[in-house]
C-alpha cells in the first residue's frame, strides 16, 4: 500500500505512472503519448454562453484525464476573428482591433474563472502567429491544383458563414439562425472538394478518421454518398470587410472557414520557421466540436488536409446542444437573453459547480435543457449536501480525534467498506472511463463513492465509537479520511479546485471554515 504521505511526495511523473497503469510502459521507456486536444475557435460576435463553455470544458476534462494519464498534452482554443459578424457590433469610436482585443480577453477571463488549462488561444487576425500558416496552406492547395476560379450565385448564411443551398433551409431559413440567406454572386476562388469524397468516406467508415458518436459517423456518411459539391474558397474584399488576403490576389479573401481550420496546425507553428510543436503534435488526438459545425471538420478539413498532403485528426468528438426554452442556447437569438451569463452562475456557485453541473447532468452527445432550478437543484442534493457535508463530517472528526501525523501515515484509499478495492484500481477504473470519453459515468462512479462513504458513516457510526473504544474510532476515522481522499484524487478532472482543496485540508488535517458549498435556498 501507499501512505498519504508518499501521494503527496509523489512528482507529477510518479503520479501518472501510479495513476494510469496502461500507460506505465511508456513512462519508463521516458518516451510519453502526445495528446493534442481543440475546442472549437469561438466567433467574436458575443461573449460566450454555457453551450460555448461546454466545449471548452469537454476538452478541460479530457486534457486532465489524459495529463494524469501520464501523456504530454496540449490543449488549443482561441477566436475565429475574421467574419463578419462582428460589423454591427463595434461600439463608435472602437476600431476593430479594439473589440477584438476586449471579447478576447473576455473569453480568456472566462476560461480562467472557470479553470480551462488551455496551452495556447490562437486569434486567426494575428498576423504573426496564424496568417504565416494560413498563406503556406493555401500555396499547398493551389500547388495541388484543388483552386481555381470560378462564378458562385447562391445562398449566404451569415450565420454559419457558410455556402448553402434551398436544401438546408426550413421555410427559406437558416435552421440555426432563423434567418433567410443571403443571395449572392460573386467571383471566387473555388476548392475542389468533390474530388475527394471517395477518399474521405473511405477513411471514415473505416474509423481511420473517427467520428464519435455513431449517429455523427452516419449523418457525415450519408452527406458523403450524395456526394460533395467543390465549396467557395474565397469572397472578393469588396463584399467582406475582413479576412487574410488570398496569396497573389489582393482582390480576394480566404473564405473564413478554410481560414479558421487552419489555426489548428498554425497554431502548433505550421509554416513558420521551426514547427517544432506541428511535427510533435500533428495530427490531433481530439477535434471535440458542437454538431453545427460537423461537416467542416468531417468533410471540409479532412479534404484540406489530404490535398496539403498532411496526415488527418484522429477523432472529431461531436457533442449536443444546450438548449433553453426548447432551443439551442445561441449569441445570436434573442431566447439567449434570457439566460443567465456563466459568469453570474460562476460567482454564485463558484467555478467546480458549473463543471461539475456540465461534466454530469448535461449528456455529452445528446441535447440538454438547462434550467437554473435544476442547477440549483443538483447544486444543494449533490455538491452542498452530497460532497460538501462528506468533507465536513470526515475532517470534522479528523481534526478532532486524530493527529497530522497519524493521518499523513495512513494508507491511502481502502475502501471503508473493507472491500479493499484498492486505491490504484478506482483511479484506473475512472482514467479508462475518461479514455472512452465517459465523462459522466467517471463522474457517477464518484458520486457512488461518496454515497458508499455515508454509508459506512452511517452504519460504523465511527462519532459514537470513537468516544468508547479510542482505538477502534481512530482506524474508523482514518478510513473516512483515507475513502475521502481518493474521492478528491478522482475529482481533478472535474473540479481541480475542490480536489486541491480537500487535498489540502487533509494534508493540514483541519475542517474547512464554512460549508465549502453552501447551501442555496
Ligand atoms: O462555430 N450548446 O464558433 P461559435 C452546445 N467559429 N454547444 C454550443 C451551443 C449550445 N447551445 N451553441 C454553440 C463556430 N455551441 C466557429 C468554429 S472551429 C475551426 C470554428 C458550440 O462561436 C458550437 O457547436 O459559433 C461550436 O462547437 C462552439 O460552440 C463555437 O461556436
Ligand atoms: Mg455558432
Amino acid at each position: 500500500g501507499q501512505t498519504l504521505r508518499s501521494q503527496l511526495n509523489a512528482t507529477d511523473i510518479q503520479k501518472g505512472l501510479t495513476l494510469g497503469k496502461q500507460n506505465s510502459r511508456t513512462i519508463n521507456n521516458m518516451q510519453k503519448n502526445n495528446f493534442y486536444i481543440t475546442s472549437p475557435i469561438f466567433y467574436p460576435n458575443a461573449k460566450l454562453h454555457l453551450g460555448n463553455l461546454y466545449s471548452v470544458t469537454v476538452c478541460d476534462i479530457l486534457v486532465r484525464a489524459h495529463k494524469l494519464m501520464g501523456e504530454e498534452t496540449y490543449f488549443l482554443t482561441g477566436a475565429d476573428e475574421n467574419t463578419s459578424k462582428i460589423l454591427k457590433k463595434i461600439k463608435e469610436n472602437q476600431s476593430v482591433e479594439e473589440y477584438l482585443f476586449e471579447i478576447s480577453e473576455n473569453t480568456k477571463n472566462l476560461h480562467k474563472e472557470l479553470n480551462i488549462s488551455y496551452d495556447q488561444f490562437i486569434r486567426t487576425s494575428d498576423k504573426e502567429r496564424h496568417w504565416p500558416g494560413a498563406f503556406s496552406f493555401w500555396n499547398k492547395l493551389v500547388e495541388a491544383g484543388d483552386i481555381y476560379k470560378a462564378k458562385y450565385i447562391g445562398l449566404y448564411c451569415g450565420g454559419c458563414e457558410a455556402f448553402v443551398t434551398s436544401k438546408d433551409l426550413v421555410d427559406e431559413k437558416c435552421p440555426f439562425h432563423l434567418v433567410a440567406p443571403e443571395k449572392i454572386e460573386e467571383e471566387n476562388y473555388f476548392f475542389k472538394l468533390s474530388k475527394y469524397t471517395e477518399i474521405i468516406k473511405q477513411k471514415i467508415n473505416q474509423d481511420e478518421l473517427k467520428i464519435i458518436p455513431e449517429t455523427r459517423k452516419n449523418e457525415i456518411m450519408s452527406l458523403l454518398e450524395r456526394g460533395l459539391e467543390d465549396v467557395s474558397f474565397s469572397r472578393p474584399i469588396k463584399n467582406v470587410p475582413y479576412g487574410i488576403p488570398v496569396p497573389n490576389d489582393p482582390d480576394q479573401v480566404i473564405y473564413v472557414w478554410c481560414d479558421a481550420l487552419v489555426s489548428y496546425i498554425s497554431a502548433l507553428g505550421y509554416g513558420q520557421a521551426g514547427q517544432n510543436f506541428f511535427q510533435k503534435f500533428w495530427p490531433a488526438d481530439f477535434h471535440v466540436i458542437g454538431k453545427d459545425i460537423l461537416r467542416f471538420h468531417a468533410a471540409i478539413w479532412p479534404a484540406m488536409l489530404i490535398s496539403a498532403c498532411l496526415s488527418l485528426p484522429k477523432t472529431i468528438l461531436v457533442h449536443g446542444f444546450i438548449t433553453f426554452g426548447g432551443h439551442k442556447i445561441s449569441k445570436s437569438l434573442k431566447s439567449a437573453g434570457h439566460i443567465s451569463d456563466p459568469i453570474e452562475l460562476i460567482n454564485e456557485y463558484g467555478a467546480d459547480s458549473l463543471r461539475y453541473y456540465l461534466a454530469r447532468e448535461v449528456s455529452l452527445f445528446e441535447d440538454s435543457p438547462f434550467t437554473l432550478e435544476h442547477f440549483k437543484d443538483v447544486y444543494n442534493a449533490n455538491l452542498a449536501n452530497g460532497l460538501g457535508n462528506l468533507v465536513s463530517r470526515t475532517l470534522t472528526l479528523s481534526e478532532k480525534y486524530l493527529t497530522q501525523a497519524e493521518v499523513s501515515s495512513m494508507e491511502v484509499g481502502l475502501t471503508p467498506a473493507g472491500s479493499k478495492s484498492d486505491f490504484h484500481t478506482a483511479l484506473d477504473q475512472q482514467l479508462s472511463f475518461y479514455k472512452n470519453f465517459e465523462i459522466k459515468k467517471a463522474a457517477d462512479t464518484i458520486w457512488e463513492k461518496i454515497g458508499e462513504l455515508d454509508k459506512f458513516i452511517q452504519e460504523e457510526e465511527p462519532f459514537k465509537i470513537i468516544k468508547i473504544d479510542e482505538k477502534k474510532g481512530k482506524e474508523l476515522i482514518l478510513k473516512m479520511v483515507s475513502g475521502l481522499y481518493l474521492i478528491s484524487c478522482m475529482l481533478e478532472p472535474v473540479m481541480p479546485s475542490t480536489s486541491n482543496l480537500i487535498k489540502k485540508l487533509i494534508q493540514e488535517n483541519k475542517k474547512p471554515d464554512q460549508p465549502i458549498f453552501l447551501r442555496k435556498i
